[in-house]
Protein backbone atom coordinates (compact mmCIF):
# COMPACT_ATOMS: atom_id res chain seq x y z
CA UNK A 1 0.00 0.00 0.00
CA UNK A 2 1.11 3.08 -1.16
CA UNK A 3 1.55 5.93 1.79
CA UNK A 4 -1.57 7.71 2.35
CA UNK A 5 -1.78 11.66 2.27
CA UNK A 6 -4.59 14.14 3.62
CA UNK A 7 -7.49 11.81 4.32
CA UNK A 8 -6.02 8.38 4.84
CA UNK A 9 -7.58 6.40 7.42
CA UNK A 10 -5.19 7.42 10.41
CA UNK A 11 -4.58 3.15 10.82
CA UNK A 12 -2.10 1.17 8.70
CA UNK A 13 -4.10 -2.00 6.87
CA UNK A 14 -2.67 -5.89 7.28
CA UNK A 15 -0.69 -4.68 4.09
CA UNK A 16 0.20 -1.21 5.07
CA UNK A 17 3.83 -0.28 6.01
CA UNK A 18 4.87 -2.43 9.58
CA UNK A 19 5.52 0.47 12.19
CA UNK A 20 9.56 0.41 13.39
CA UNK A 21 9.75 -1.19 16.48
CA UNK A 22 6.19 -1.28 18.49
CA UNK A 23 5.76 -1.13 21.42
CA UNK A 24 9.26 0.55 21.85
CA UNK A 25 8.94 3.88 20.06
CA UNK A 26 7.62 7.08 19.94
CA UNK A 27 4.86 8.93 18.09
CA UNK A 28 6.66 8.69 14.69
CA UNK A 29 4.80 8.62 11.31
CA UNK A 30 5.25 7.25 8.00
CA UNK A 31 6.70 10.58 6.87
CA UNK A 32 9.72 10.64 9.06
CA UNK A 33 8.18 13.36 11.92
CA UNK A 34 8.16 12.29 15.74
CA UNK A 35 5.31 14.39 17.48
CA UNK A 36 6.71 15.61 21.13
CA UNK A 37 4.04 18.70 21.53
CA UNK A 38 0.92 17.21 22.80
CA UNK A 39 -2.47 20.36 22.36
CA UNK A 40 -4.62 18.55 24.80
CA UNK A 41 -8.20 20.22 24.76
CA UNK A 42 -10.27 20.21 27.71
CA UNK A 43 -13.45 21.38 26.83
CA UNK A 44 -15.07 22.17 23.34
CA UNK A 45 -16.80 25.05 25.30
CA UNK A 46 -16.47 28.58 25.16
CA UNK A 47 -17.74 32.08 26.51
CA UNK A 48 -16.85 33.88 23.47
CA UNK A 49 -18.02 33.45 20.09
CA UNK A 50 -15.24 33.98 17.83
CA UNK A 51 -16.99 34.41 14.42
CA UNK A 52 -13.80 32.74 12.25
CA UNK A 53 -14.13 29.62 15.09
CA UNK A 54 -18.06 29.09 16.37
CA UNK A 55 -21.35 29.81 14.99
CA UNK A 56 -22.74 32.57 16.71
CA UNK A 57 -25.36 29.62 18.32
CA UNK A 58 -26.61 26.42 17.15
CA UNK A 59 -23.55 24.62 18.45
CA UNK A 60 -23.79 21.14 20.30
CA UNK A 61 -21.37 20.35 22.74
CA UNK A 62 -20.30 17.40 24.07
CA UNK A 63 -22.26 15.48 26.78
CA UNK A 64 -20.39 15.46 30.06
CA UNK A 65 -19.85 11.84 30.04
CA UNK A 66 -18.27 11.74 27.17
CA UNK A 67 -15.92 14.44 28.10
CA UNK A 68 -12.38 12.47 30.24
CA UNK A 69 -12.59 13.16 33.56
CA UNK A 70 -9.52 14.92 35.22
CA UNK A 71 -8.26 11.46 36.33
CA UNK A 72 -8.35 9.86 32.39
CA UNK A 73 -6.92 13.38 31.30
CA UNK A 74 -4.36 13.05 33.44
CA UNK A 75 -3.46 9.49 32.48
CA UNK A 76 -3.55 9.86 29.30
CA UNK A 77 -0.92 12.93 28.99
CA UNK A 78 1.06 10.86 31.61
CA UNK A 79 1.32 7.75 28.89
CA UNK A 80 2.22 10.24 26.93
CA UNK A 81 5.63 11.63 28.44
CA UNK A 82 6.61 9.01 30.49
CA UNK A 83 6.10 6.06 27.29
CA UNK A 84 5.99 8.40 24.18
CA UNK A 85 8.13 11.17 24.27
CA UNK A 86 6.02 14.07 24.71
CA UNK A 87 7.96 17.11 25.73
CA UNK A 88 5.73 19.93 25.29
CA UNK A 89 2.00 19.51 26.88
CA UNK A 90 -0.40 22.13 25.92
CA UNK A 91 -4.00 22.80 27.43
CA UNK A 92 -6.69 24.18 25.42
CA UNK A 93 -10.33 24.53 24.47
CA UNK A 94 -12.83 25.33 23.65
CA UNK A 95 -11.58 27.65 26.48
CA UNK A 96 -9.85 25.66 29.20
CA UNK A 97 -10.67 28.00 31.73
CA UNK A 98 -14.18 27.02 31.93
CA UNK A 99 -12.53 23.67 32.87
CA UNK A 100 -13.11 23.39 37.19
CA UNK A 101 -10.52 20.75 37.71
CA UNK A 102 -7.99 22.95 35.34
CA UNK A 103 -5.12 23.75 38.37
CA UNK A 104 -5.45 20.31 39.62
CA UNK A 105 -4.90 18.46 35.83
CA UNK A 106 -2.25 21.07 35.57
CA UNK A 107 -0.36 19.89 38.99
CA UNK A 108 -0.74 16.25 37.92
CA UNK A 109 0.88 16.93 35.06
CA UNK A 110 3.66 19.33 35.97
CA UNK A 111 4.95 16.37 38.39
CA UNK A 112 5.20 14.05 35.80
CA UNK A 113 8.77 12.93 34.35
CA UNK A 114 9.59 12.56 30.64
CA UNK A 115 11.43 8.86 30.03
CA UNK A 116 15.17 11.06 31.18
CA UNK A 117 13.79 12.63 34.01
CA UNK A 118 12.76 16.09 32.88
CA UNK A 119 9.20 17.80 33.42
CA UNK A 120 7.12 18.38 30.75
CA UNK A 121 6.84 21.64 29.08
CA UNK A 122 3.51 23.67 30.06
CA UNK A 123 1.25 26.14 29.08
CA UNK A 124 -2.33 27.32 28.36
CA UNK A 125 -3.92 28.72 25.20
CA UNK A 126 -7.00 30.91 26.37
CA UNK A 127 -8.71 33.67 25.17
CA UNK A 128 -7.72 35.35 28.97
CA UNK A 129 -11.36 35.74 30.50
CA UNK A 130 -11.24 34.85 34.17
CA UNK A 131 -7.06 34.63 33.95
CA UNK A 132 -7.01 37.62 36.25
CA UNK A 133 -8.65 35.55 38.96
CA UNK A 134 -6.50 32.37 38.20
CA UNK A 135 -3.15 32.92 37.24
CA UNK A 136 -1.58 32.90 40.10
CA UNK A 137 -3.01 29.57 40.76
CA UNK A 138 -2.06 28.06 37.31
CA UNK A 139 1.43 29.34 38.58
CA UNK A 140 1.64 27.72 41.62
CA UNK A 141 0.21 24.19 40.20
CA UNK A 142 3.35 24.60 38.26
CA UNK A 143 1.97 26.10 34.59
CA UNK A 144 4.91 27.17 32.59
CA UNK A 145 2.90 29.83 30.42
CA UNK A 146 -0.01 31.09 28.76
CA UNK A 147 -0.85 32.07 25.14
CA UNK A 148 -3.52 34.48 25.12
CA UNK A 149 -6.03 35.16 21.96
CA UNK A 150 -6.47 39.53 21.20
CA UNK A 151 -7.85 40.10 17.66
CA UNK A 152 -8.44 43.27 18.57
CA UNK A 153 -7.59 45.81 21.33
CA UNK A 154 -10.90 48.04 20.25
CA UNK A 155 -13.50 47.10 22.60
CA UNK A 156 -16.02 47.54 20.06
CA UNK A 157 -14.55 45.99 17.28
CA UNK A 158 -13.46 43.00 19.67
CA UNK A 159 -17.34 42.92 20.66
CA UNK A 160 -18.26 42.46 17.66
CA UNK A 161 -15.89 39.65 16.17
CA UNK A 162 -16.34 37.81 19.28
CA UNK A 163 -19.70 38.79 19.59
CA UNK A 164 -19.22 39.17 23.35
CA UNK A 165 -18.17 42.60 25.05
CA UNK A 166 -14.93 41.08 27.23
CA UNK A 167 -11.80 43.02 26.08
CA UNK A 168 -11.38 44.20 29.31
CA UNK A 169 -11.43 41.38 31.19
CA UNK A 170 -9.01 39.67 28.79
CA UNK A 171 -6.41 42.68 28.88
CA UNK A 172 -6.37 42.37 33.19
CA UNK A 173 -5.71 38.21 32.52
CA UNK A 174 -2.92 39.54 30.47
CA UNK A 175 -1.59 41.67 33.27
CA UNK A 176 -2.35 39.22 35.29
CA UNK A 177 -0.84 35.74 33.43
CA UNK A 178 2.53 38.27 33.05
CA UNK A 179 2.52 39.47 37.05
CA UNK A 180 2.14 35.96 37.77
CA UNK A 181 5.19 35.01 35.81
CA UNK A 182 3.62 32.60 33.25
CA UNK A 183 6.50 33.98 30.66
CA UNK A 184 6.69 34.48 28.23
CA UNK A 185 3.21 35.54 27.41
CA UNK A 186 2.25 35.27 24.26
CA UNK A 187 -0.63 37.26 22.06
CA UNK A 188 -2.42 34.81 19.89
CA UNK A 189 -4.45 37.20 16.91
CA UNK A 190 -6.06 35.92 13.54
CA UNK A 191 -6.18 38.72 10.96
CA UNK A 192 -9.24 38.95 8.68
CA UNK A 193 -10.13 41.20 5.77
CA UNK A 194 -12.39 43.84 6.64
CA UNK A 195 -12.71 43.09 10.45
CA UNK A 196 -9.72 43.56 11.98
CA UNK A 197 -6.74 44.47 9.64
CA UNK A 198 -6.32 48.00 11.31
CA UNK A 199 -5.20 46.54 14.01
CA UNK A 200 -1.79 44.86 12.87
CA UNK A 201 0.17 47.98 13.41
CA UNK A 202 -1.33 48.95 16.92
CA UNK A 203 -1.40 45.45 18.48
CA UNK A 204 2.57 45.13 18.00
CA UNK A 205 2.53 48.75 19.17
CA UNK A 206 0.94 47.29 22.45
CA UNK A 207 2.75 44.11 22.63
CA UNK A 208 6.40 45.55 22.18
CA UNK A 209 5.61 48.25 25.51
CA UNK A 210 4.39 45.57 27.33
CA UNK A 211 6.99 42.89 26.55
CA UNK A 212 4.17 40.44 25.51
CA UNK A 213 5.15 38.17 22.31
CA UNK A 214 2.94 38.69 19.41
CA UNK A 215 2.06 35.90 17.07
CA UNK A 216 -0.25 36.61 14.00
CA UNK A 217 -2.36 33.43 12.55
CA UNK A 218 -3.43 33.36 9.25
CA UNK A 219 -6.83 32.53 9.21
CA UNK A 220 -7.62 28.08 8.64
CA UNK A 221 -10.44 26.81 7.51
CA UNK A 222 -11.61 25.21 10.74
CA UNK A 223 -14.44 27.55 11.58
CA UNK A 224 -18.30 27.15 10.63
CA UNK A 225 -19.56 27.06 7.11
CA UNK A 226 -18.68 29.81 4.76
CA UNK A 227 -16.48 31.48 7.40
CA UNK A 228 -13.22 31.11 5.43
CA UNK A 229 -12.35 31.70 1.47
CA UNK A 230 -9.03 31.11 0.02
CA UNK A 231 -8.67 33.84 -1.83
CA UNK A 232 -9.62 36.79 1.08
CA UNK A 233 -7.66 35.33 3.49
CA UNK A 234 -4.89 37.73 5.11
CA UNK A 235 -1.98 36.33 4.23
CA UNK A 236 1.86 36.47 5.79
CA UNK A 237 2.98 38.81 3.13
CA UNK A 238 0.49 41.62 3.69
CA UNK A 239 1.00 41.68 7.53
CA UNK A 240 4.49 41.94 7.09
CA UNK A 241 3.70 44.80 4.52
CA UNK A 242 1.64 46.43 6.91
CA UNK A 243 4.07 46.15 9.92
CA UNK A 244 6.70 46.91 7.68
CA UNK A 245 5.03 50.83 7.36
CA UNK A 246 5.97 51.27 11.14
CA UNK A 247 8.64 48.96 11.90
CA UNK A 248 12.01 47.94 10.93
CA UNK A 249 11.60 43.80 11.22
CA UNK A 250 14.84 41.79 11.21
CA UNK A 251 14.42 37.41 10.46
CA UNK A 252 15.26 35.41 13.15
CA UNK A 253 16.83 32.55 11.72
CA UNK A 254 15.83 28.91 12.26
CA UNK A 255 12.34 28.12 12.21
CA UNK A 256 12.85 24.49 13.48
CA UNK A 257 9.59 22.71 14.23
CA UNK A 258 7.96 25.98 15.77
CA UNK A 259 5.40 26.83 13.42
CA UNK A 260 5.62 30.52 13.73
CA UNK A 261 8.49 32.79 11.87
CA UNK A 262 10.06 35.26 14.12
CA UNK A 263 11.03 38.73 13.52
CA UNK A 264 13.01 41.27 15.65
CA UNK A 265 11.69 44.59 15.98
CA UNK A 266 14.86 46.66 15.62
CA UNK A 267 15.15 49.74 18.13
CA UNK A 268 13.33 47.45 20.60
CA UNK A 269 15.34 45.96 23.73
CA UNK A 270 18.34 47.31 25.56
CA UNK A 271 19.04 47.87 29.08
CA UNK A 272 19.32 44.11 29.82
CA UNK A 273 16.34 43.54 28.10
CA UNK A 274 15.34 41.06 24.65
CA UNK A 275 14.74 42.57 22.03
CA UNK A 276 10.55 42.69 20.82
CA UNK A 277 10.02 39.95 18.93
CA UNK A 278 7.03 39.25 16.70
CA UNK A 279 5.91 35.83 14.92
CA UNK A 280 3.24 34.80 11.94
CA UNK A 281 2.32 32.13 11.90
CA UNK A 282 1.62 31.37 7.91
CA UNK A 283 -0.57 27.86 8.20
CA UNK A 284 -2.80 28.78 4.71
CA UNK A 285 0.76 30.09 3.10
CA UNK A 286 3.79 29.03 4.24
CA UNK A 287 2.61 25.79 5.62
CA UNK A 288 5.35 24.19 8.14
CA UNK A 289 3.19 20.42 7.61
CA UNK A 290 7.02 18.67 7.38
CA UNK A 291 8.18 19.60 10.46
CA UNK A 292 5.22 19.13 12.25
CA UNK A 293 5.86 18.09 16.03
CA UNK A 294 2.52 17.79 17.05
CA UNK A 295 -0.02 15.45 18.57
CA UNK A 296 -3.80 16.16 19.59
CA UNK A 297 -6.02 14.53 22.17
CA UNK A 298 -9.80 15.68 22.30
CA UNK A 299 -11.64 16.54 25.32
CA UNK A 300 -13.16 13.47 24.59
CA UNK A 301 -10.50 11.72 24.43
CA UNK A 302 -9.89 10.65 20.58
CA UNK A 303 -6.32 11.61 19.30
CA UNK A 304 -5.95 13.57 16.17
CA UNK A 305 -3.05 13.49 14.41
CA UNK A 306 -3.44 16.46 12.35
CA UNK A 307 -5.60 19.53 13.03
CA UNK A 308 -7.19 18.26 9.80
CA UNK A 309 -7.63 14.88 10.23
CA UNK A 310 -11.03 13.57 9.61
CA UNK A 311 -10.64 10.36 11.18
CA UNK A 312 -10.10 10.29 14.80
CA UNK A 313 -8.53 7.05 17.32
CA UNK A 314 -11.07 6.58 20.02
CA UNK A 315 -8.42 6.18 23.52
CA UNK A 316 -11.53 7.08 25.74
CA UNK A 317 -13.23 3.50 24.94
CA UNK A 318 -9.59 1.50 25.60
CA UNK A 319 -9.29 3.19 28.56
CA UNK A 320 -12.92 2.83 29.90
CA UNK A 321 -12.43 -0.79 29.14
CA UNK A 322 -9.85 -1.13 31.01
CA UNK A 323 -6.71 -0.95 28.83
CA UNK A 324 -3.48 -1.03 30.22
CA UNK A 325 -1.47 1.72 29.68
CA UNK A 326 1.17 -0.10 26.52
CA UNK A 327 -2.11 -1.11 24.78
CA UNK A 328 -2.94 2.91 24.71
CA UNK A 329 0.03 3.39 24.10
CA UNK A 330 0.34 1.38 21.37
CA UNK A 331 -2.99 2.65 19.94
CA UNK A 332 -1.56 6.21 20.40
CA UNK A 333 1.68 5.02 18.00
CA UNK A 334 -1.12 3.36 15.45
CA UNK A 335 -3.17 7.03 14.77
CA UNK A 336 0.47 8.91 14.72
CA UNK A 337 1.97 6.48 12.05
CA UNK A 338 -1.26 7.48 9.52
CA UNK A 339 -0.61 11.37 10.45
CA UNK A 340 -1.36 12.66 6.79
CA UNK A 341 1.45 14.24 4.99
CA UNK A 342 0.23 18.10 4.77
CA UNK A 343 -3.25 19.53 5.18
CA UNK A 344 -3.65 20.13 1.65
CA UNK A 345 -5.62 23.13 1.89
CA UNK A 346 -4.81 24.09 -1.73
CA UNK A 347 -5.47 20.52 -2.93
CA UNK A 348 -8.41 20.46 -4.97
CA UNK A 349 -10.88 18.58 -2.89
CA UNK A 350 -9.73 19.37 0.25
CA UNK A 351 -12.45 19.24 3.07
CA UNK A 352 -12.33 20.61 6.46
CA UNK A 353 -12.39 18.42 9.14
CA UNK A 354 -15.59 17.51 10.83
CA UNK A 355 -14.73 18.75 13.88
CA UNK A 356 -14.49 22.66 14.13
CA UNK A 357 -11.29 24.23 15.67
CA UNK A 358 -12.95 24.50 19.43
CA UNK A 359 -13.78 21.11 19.71
CA UNK A 360 -10.33 19.83 18.72
CA UNK A 361 -7.83 22.15 20.26
CA UNK A 362 -5.55 25.17 18.92
N1 LIG B 1 -7.86 29.95 11.96
C1 LIG B 1 -6.76 30.34 12.63
N2 LIG B 1 -6.66 30.37 13.96
C2 LIG B 1 -7.73 30.00 14.65
N3 LIG B 1 -7.94 29.92 15.98
C3 LIG B 1 -9.19 29.47 16.18
N4 LIG B 1 -9.82 29.23 15.01
C4 LIG B 1 -8.93 29.55 14.04
C5 LIG B 1 -8.97 29.55 12.62
N5 LIG B 1 -10.06 29.17 11.93
C6 LIG B 1 -6.93 30.35 16.95
C7 LIG B 1 -7.47 31.13 18.10
C8 LIG B 1 -6.48 30.84 19.18
C9 LIG B 1 -5.83 29.55 18.78
C10 LIG B 1 -6.11 28.44 19.72
O1 LIG B 1 -6.33 29.22 17.52
O2 LIG B 1 -7.51 32.49 17.83
O3 LIG B 1 -5.49 31.84 19.26
FE1 LIG C 1 0.81 19.53 11.41
FE2 LIG C 1 -1.41 18.67 10.33
FE3 LIG C 1 -1.15 21.17 11.04
FE4 LIG C 1 0.15 20.23 8.96
S1 LIG C 1 -1.98 20.43 9.14
S2 LIG C 1 0.94 21.53 10.53
S3 LIG C 1 0.62 18.18 9.66
S4 LIG C 1 -1.17 19.48 12.41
Amino acid sequence: MAPTGPGSTGTVGPDGPARPGDGATGLVDRWGRTATDLRVSLTDRCNLRCTYCMPAEGLHWLPSPEVLTDDEVVRLVGIGVTELGVREVRFTGGEPLLRRGLEAIVGAVAALRTADGTPPETSLTTNGIGLARRAPALAAAGLGRVNVSVDSLDRAQFAELTRRDRLPDVLAGVTAAAAAGLHPVKVNAVVMRGVNEDQVRPLLRWTVAEGLHLRFIEQMPLGPAHSWDRGEMVTTEEILAELAAEFVLEPVAGRGAAPAETWTVAGTGGDGRPAATVGIIGAVTRPFCGACDRTRLTADGQVRSCLFSRTETDLRALLRDGAADAEVADAWRTAMWGKPRAHGIDDEGFRQPLRLMSAIGG
